[in-house]
């Protein structure tokens, strides 16, 4: 099975360096094949140039697409499930992940005009799995932990995956009282999206 995770984080000294590494070590174990996209590493643009915003906001898909995001495609289609693995800012994912969508999804390719279908495949399984330093509790009281989900299941992920999970891997500011939960969770979740869908 080819796996597809997308990660944002500036530094190997972070939390989320080592969630990353715990995912790919379960997956690894479990003989799949991986992919990372480390946009930090790979110096991804996230910013759509003038050209690029042309082809968007005209819808125009005579105009070309840039190398870079001809190769996430390639990724795309290379992949049977996609993970994105990401620290919450803000309430949001980082500058440069919000990028990867707004140039990675490009017009006739993740989204279609009137008759035009998109490209892109679609995806069996999709999963966000982002830390925060809010607790669970805290970021579910003041709606912005459902929020984040509309925004990323239901509209960045959206139709092009068949089953979507989101985990909030909160309490980081306390991470040794959330370690192990996280560590199960995680677990639980790649169980979930290995076995999914025949
Ligand atoms: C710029 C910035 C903004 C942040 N905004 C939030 C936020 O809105 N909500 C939250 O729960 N945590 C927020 N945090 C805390 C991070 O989510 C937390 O540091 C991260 O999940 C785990 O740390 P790591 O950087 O070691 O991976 C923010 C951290 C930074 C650096």
């Amino acid at each position: 099975m080819n796996i597809l995770i997308v990660y944002c984080h500036p530094s190997e000294n972070s939390y989320t360096f080592q969630v990353l590494n715990q995912v790919k070590n379960i997956l690894m174990e479990q003989n799949c094949s991986l992919e990372v996209s480390d946009l930090y590493a790979n110096n991804f643009q996230s910013n759509l140039t003038e050209n690029e915003y042309r082809r968007e906001g005209a819808a125009n898909t005579e105009l070309p697409i840039s190398k870079d995001v001809v190769e996430e495609h390639r990724k795309i289609e290379n992949a049977d499930r996609i993970i994105f693995i990401y620290p919450v800012w803000w309430s949001d994912c980082p500058a440069m992940m919000k990028g990867w969508f707004d140039r990675v999804y490009s017009v006739g390719y993740a989204y279609g005009q009137k008759a035009d279908l998109p490209k892109m495949k679609i995806i069996k399984y999709g999963a966000i799995i982002c830390t925060a330093g809010h607790a669970n509790e805290f970021l579910n009281e003041i709606g912005i932990a459902q929020s984040m989900q509309s925004v990323m299941l239901d509209d960045r992920l959206g139709k092009r995956y068949e089953q979507k999970e989101m985990l909030i891997l909160g309490g980081t500011l306390e991470i040794e009282n959330v370690r192990e939960k996280h560590k199960e969770q995680i677990k639980k979740l790649l169980v979930n999206l290995i076995n999914c869908c025949g």
